[in-house]
């Protein structure tokens, strides 16, 4: 491993990387492909049911020696291991990372200070496989005896993001009798479009909140609270129509809610990492505990193939590698995914925490500023819609954005030629990024000269293929995984935490300051710089006239 005072950059392994950049940077890949004809099949990985094609990213088998050799000196193994044996690698929060710990089987061992905390687990997912299927069979009953007909999370960040991905995403599967909301947004509006139309009598709330003093959720759910009672009459039809998710007992009790209706999860467990944990009461209400289950199994296979397989056959530890590849090699600032299943429209949007939140740092584990890129932006949008709409960019603009293309080989919903149609599109966008279409090519085809460098795509644009039989529970769960440990898997390589989030405090902080001032009788004294009071003082007055 690299000693931990020499700059990444000062490495043999990274310098070897830079030096290769040189060399291979003007590489096509109709080189490449040309050189290799089997290079289609060869740089494929197939684990847990998804299927991964590397091949048309700008690597030959020399780059992918030196990533590799990359996460050796990074101790990327030994990372893995720490994770995995409950090391506490969240150094600045001084805890473990476990969230592999959510979906191990029963029977596992995971030892965290001197307690296995698998059996913890199951035993939460015991109560909420039987709480979710009480209301779903319509056994869990409203304070005034009818049957519960809308189910709406309260939560925001990682309580939010996971459930809504994961009920969008696995809607198919859904029992279509429950109306399944999330309301998030401290923005009035969410709350109010969340429940419109429903029957307090019939609408049970999940607030979902690690902490359980998040503004956001808890100013939510005293909204729904309120909203609850205003129709119910009764104090105790809060212990009708409440249940937490959280690992603060003695919040949840403040709020009114009975913790013998709330489901636990653990300090172990990172926000943006908790989907499968209590979390996802909402994902089990939606699915059904089984198809919980097999979510799990999804994740833990993933978490197998991590652990174990060797790095140069590892999907995730390569999809982080060559991540630092395009970002800290070619400039490369953003990374979009692409998914070709309506299902996962909101995964980017899953994703941008997952990613963007553990790997925004700005110095290392030891607190010395990068001098290196960390994190890339992620971002993307469904297929073929994005394709109509920021694309163009995408083939041939002047940023280069390397792809994560999603797709699977049956329709949830087949329908006609559709599929065959999504399936084409989505092949041939990773077609046409990579070999894109010569000058020769375009006025071949009769192109005048004067239109033929509009009509030219230079090509050489790299993207990942990820593809799976069909989207199911256990599918998501293998993807998510995926990504997970892509994020682990960089974030080891850059040296910094990827399991804290402190860049979100400053701003919850001062918005704290500004409440007060906003809504102050009088004019407040103000300790601002002149922008911030001017817009505080503006709002005031629209405030005060309207
Ligand atoms: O503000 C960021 C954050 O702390 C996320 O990391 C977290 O997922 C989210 O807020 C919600 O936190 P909680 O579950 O404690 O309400």
């Amino acid at each position: 491993m690299a000693p931990s005072n020499q700059s990444l950059l000062e490495t043999p392994q990274w310098q070897a990387l830079a030096a290769h950049y040189q060399r291979i940077r003007g590489t096509h890949l109709r080189d490449l492909f040309a050189a290799d004809p089997a290079r289609g099949e060869r740089m494929t990985i197939e684990a847990a049911g998804l299927y991964f094609d590397y091949s048309k990213h700008r690597v030959n088998d020399e780059t992918l020696k030196l990533l590799l050799a990359l996460a050796e000196a990074a101790g990327l193994r030994d990372r893995i291991d720490a994770m995995f044996r409950g090391d506490r690698i969240n150094v600045t929060e001084k805890r473990a990372v476990l969230h592999t710990a959510l979906r191990a089987p029963r029977g596992a061992s995971i030892v965290v200070d001197g307690h296995n905390v698998v059996p913890d687990v199951h035993a939460t997912l015991d109560r909420m496989a039987d709480f979710a299927r009480r209301v779903r069979a319509g056994e869990w009953k409203g304070h005034t005896g009818k049957r519960i007909r809308a189910v709406i999370n309260i939560g925001i960040g990682g309580s939010d993001l996971g459930p809504v991905m994961a009920y969008e995403a696995l809607r198919h599967y859904s029992l279509r009798e429950l109306t399944m909301r999330f309301v998030s947004n401290v923005d009035g509006t969410d709350f109010t479009e969340a429940t419109r139309n429903l029957d307090p009598a019939e609408t049970l709330f999940i607030v979902s909140s690690k902490t359980f003093t998040t503004l956001e959720t808890m100013t939510n759910a005293h909204s729904a609270r309120a909203w609850s009672l205003n129709a119910l009459g009764d104090e105790k039809a809060v212990a009708r129509h409440f249940v937490a998710v959280s690992t603060n007992a003695a919040e949840v009790a403040k709020f009114g809610i009975d913790t013998n209706n709330m489901f636990g999860f653990w300090d172990w467990v990172g926000g943006r990492y908790s989907m499968d944990s209590a979390i996802g009461l909402s994902t089990m209400i939606a699915i059904g505990p089984e198809n919980f289950t097999a979510m799990l199994a999804g994740f833990h296979a993933i978490d197998e193939h991590f652990r174990t397989a060797p790095l140069a056959r590892n999907i995730p530890a390569l999809m982080g590698l060559l991540a630092i590849w395009y970002n800290n090699f070619f400039g490369a600032e953003t990374v979009a995914v692409l998914p070709y299943d309506q299902y996962l429209k909101r995964f980017p949007a899953y994703l941008q925490q997952l990613t963007m939140e553990s790997n925004g740092k700005h110095v290392t584990l030891d607190g010395a500023t990068v001098n290196y890129q960390t994190g890339p932006i992620f971002w993307g949008e469904p297929g073929t819609n994005g394709q109509h709409s920021f694309y163009q960019m995408i083939h041939q603009g002047t940023k280069l954005i390397p792809c994560d293309f999603i797709a699977f080989d049956e329709a949830l919903n087949p329908l006609g030629r559709h599929h065959d149609l999504l399936i084409a599109n989505v092949i041939a966008q990773g077609e046409a990024l990579a070999f894109g279409k010569t000058p020769a090519q375009v006025k071949a085809e009769g192109t005048p000269d004067w239109l033929a460098p509009h009509r030219t795509f230079a090509g050489n644009r790299p993207s990942s293929m990820i593809m799976a039989r069909r989207l199911t529970p256990a599918t998501l769960g293998a993807l998510v995984a995926l990504y997970e440990h892509s994020v682990f898997t960089q974030g080891a390589i850059w040296r910094i935490n990827s399991f804290d989030q402190w860049g979100v405090e400053l701003g919850k902080a001062l918005a704290q300051k500004i409440i007060p001032e906003l809504e102050a009788p009088d004019d407040p004294a103000m300790g601002h710089d002149s922008s911030t009071i001017a817009l505080i003082r503006r709002y005031r007055r629209a405030r005060q006239s309207a």
